[in-house]
This record gives structure tokens, C-alpha cells and sequence, in this order.
């Protein structure tokens, strides 16, 4: 890498498994940006120093892993409005001011990969989105602006679902989107697209909704990539589902960052498929 290279990162607590310099690093290369990304692994209690450490190491910006999204904006000079949606940050930007930009490109990517990689239209879509934590909450607000007629945010904790679709009931009226929260045992309906946003396949718990959510063809992603995901997929696959992992959502807040960042859109789906081809 040339002492020229723009200096970007991924922060987090691990971040050791983390694909993001590799997709950086293509991105870099496919559209000729001198850029050096690196991996920095922070101590639990040490998100602040870490980002001051890099910014004095003249970083360019960086994106935040688990488990510091939620305590990222509060480091921001600026959020934007998907940030404060959301109530984390995925994506730090330092500008050449001492500002420091927070946004969040995890939903952007979920709908980037539904819509143009995987070609299915969310426009007057029925959607269950499963969970209520940091992931849910980065992909509502996106869901809503992608047009969708009706979304369920299903959760095993009524109320944390319920406080997710309060802070996005405004949202939601403008959208012209129906929105509710529902404890997965409530569910009666069946959706177009089904988003598992929950961590339960990492405890090996079974899928956390009945298999009726899904209907003939229905688009089933979970946000997980890997073995992690593997269970959700199998289940979508059973129950005659296009199951879809998370790998291109990665890619696609990755690129949605990089945009951010470079004001250069990559080829994402180029990546996407060199990835999903080295798997
Ligand atoms: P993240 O930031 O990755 O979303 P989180 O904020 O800890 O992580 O949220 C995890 C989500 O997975 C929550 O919706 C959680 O449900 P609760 O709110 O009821 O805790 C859900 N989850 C985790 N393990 C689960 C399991 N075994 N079955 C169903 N839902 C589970």
C-alpha cells in the first residue's frame, strides 16, 4: 500500500472473523481508490480512545462493528436521520474539521440485496421482520422507504418491539406503510419477504417463528452469513421458501459506506458474486 493510501477501518469487539477489508480492499481495486483498510480491535471499554487513537493516526473514517454500533453516534458531531431512526451507527466519517459524520448503512445494503441482487421488489410488499435489537432497528426504517404496504416486527419481548415501531410510527405514516408489533406465538398471517434479524441461530435455537409466516416462493433472508445462518436457510428451503443469506447485505453496506466515504459507488454485485463463487 502507497503512504498515499487514504486511511479507513473496521472497529469492533471481535472483529478478527470481520470480511469488510477484504470487500474494501476489491472495491479499492475495481474502481483505482488509493485506500489502506485495516482491522482494529478495541477493548470493551475503550470504543472512544480507539476512535480517537485512529483519528490522530490521520484516519479517514471507519465502520463499527458489534458490539459498539450503539454507542457510536454518541461520538458524532453530525447523525444523520437514519441514525437516529435506528439509534446506532455502522459508518464514522472524520472530516478534515474535527467532525466526526455518523450513518448507518445496514438497512440501506438489506434493501439493496433484496431489491437488486436478489430482484425482488419490496413496493407493496407484506413483510415480517423477526427480532427487535440493534439489527432490526437499522433495517426498519429503510423497509419503510422502500415502499412496502405492511411490516410486522415480530419479537420474543412484546415491548421491545412495540418501542420499535413507536419510534418509526411517523415513518411509517408518511410511507402510507402499515406497521405492528406482534409476539412471534401471534403470528396468523403470511408475508412476501421474511427478515430474521434475531441472534438465535447463534445459541442453536430453532427458527424463532412458526414455519405459516411463509408463503409459496416467499423471499426468507437471514442477516447472518455462514454456518450461523444455515439452520433459517434450510427451514426457508423446507417449507418452499427462497431462502437468501446475509453476505449481501454485507456487501452492500460495505458499498453503500464506500460511497460515503469515496463518493464512488463500487461494483457491488460483481464482489458479491466473487464472493458467493469463493464460498
Ligand atoms: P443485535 O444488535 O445483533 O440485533 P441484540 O440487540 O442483542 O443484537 O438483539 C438480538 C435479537 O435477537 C433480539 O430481538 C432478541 O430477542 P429479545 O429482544 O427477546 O431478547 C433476539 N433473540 C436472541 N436470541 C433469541 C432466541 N433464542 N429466540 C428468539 N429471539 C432471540
Amino acid at each position: 500500500m502507497t503512504s498515499s493510501a487514504d486511511l479507513y477501518c473496521v472497529m469492533g469487539n471481535p472483529v478478527a472473523h470481520s470480511r469488510s477489508p477484504a470487500i474494501h480492499a476489491r472495491f479499492a481495486e475495481l474502481t483505482g481508490q488509493a485506500i489502506a483498510y485495516e482491522r482494529r480491535l478495541v477493548p470493551m471499554d475503550g470504543f472512544v480512545q480507539g476512535v480517537r487513537d485512529f483519528i490522530a493516526e490521520g484516519g479517514r473514517g471507519c465502520n463499527i462493528t458489534v458490539p459498539f454500533k450503539i454507542e457510536a453516534p454518541q461520538l458524532a458531531t453530525h447523525c444523520s436521520e437514519r441514525v437516529r431512526l435506528a439509534g446506532a451507527a455502522n459508518v464514522l466519517t472524520f472530516g478534515a474539521d474535527g467532525g466526526i459524520h455518523a450513518d448507518n448503512t445496514d438497512g440501506l445494503g438489506l434493501v439493496a440485496d433484496i431489491t437488486r441482487n436478489a430482484g425482488v421488489s419490496l413496493a407493496g410488499r407484506d413483510v415480517l421482520l423477526v427480532g427487535a435489537g440493534g439489527a432490526a432497528a437499522g433495517a426498519l426504517g429503510p423497509l419503510l422507504q422502500a415502499g412496502v404496504r405492511h411490516i410486522t416486527v415480530a419479537n420474543r419481548t412484546l415491548d421491545k418491539a412495540q418501542a420499535l415501531v413507536q419510534s418509526h410510527s411517523a415513518l411509517a405514516t408518511l410511507q402510507k406503510s402499515e406497521l405492528i408489533a406482534l409476539t412471534p406465538q401471534a403470528l396468523e398471517a403470511n408475508f412476501d419477504v421474511i427478515i430474521n434479524a434475531t441472534a438465535s441461530s447463534l445459541s442453536g435455537a430453532d427458527v424463532p417463528v412458526p414455519a405459516h409466516v411463509l408463503r409459496p416462493g416467499s423471499l426468507a433472508c437471514d442477516m447472518m452469513y455462514g454456518p450461523a445462518a444455515q439452520g433459517f436457510l434450510d427451514w426457508a428451503r423446507r417449507h418452499g421458501a427462497t431462502p437468501r443469506d446475509g453476505l449481501g447485505m454485507l456487501v452492500e453496506q460495505a458499498a453503500e459506506a464506500f460511497l460515503l466515504w469515496r463518493g464512488v459507488r463500487p461494483p457491488s454485485a460483481l464482489v458479491l458474486q466473487e464472493m458467493q463463487q469463493a464460498a
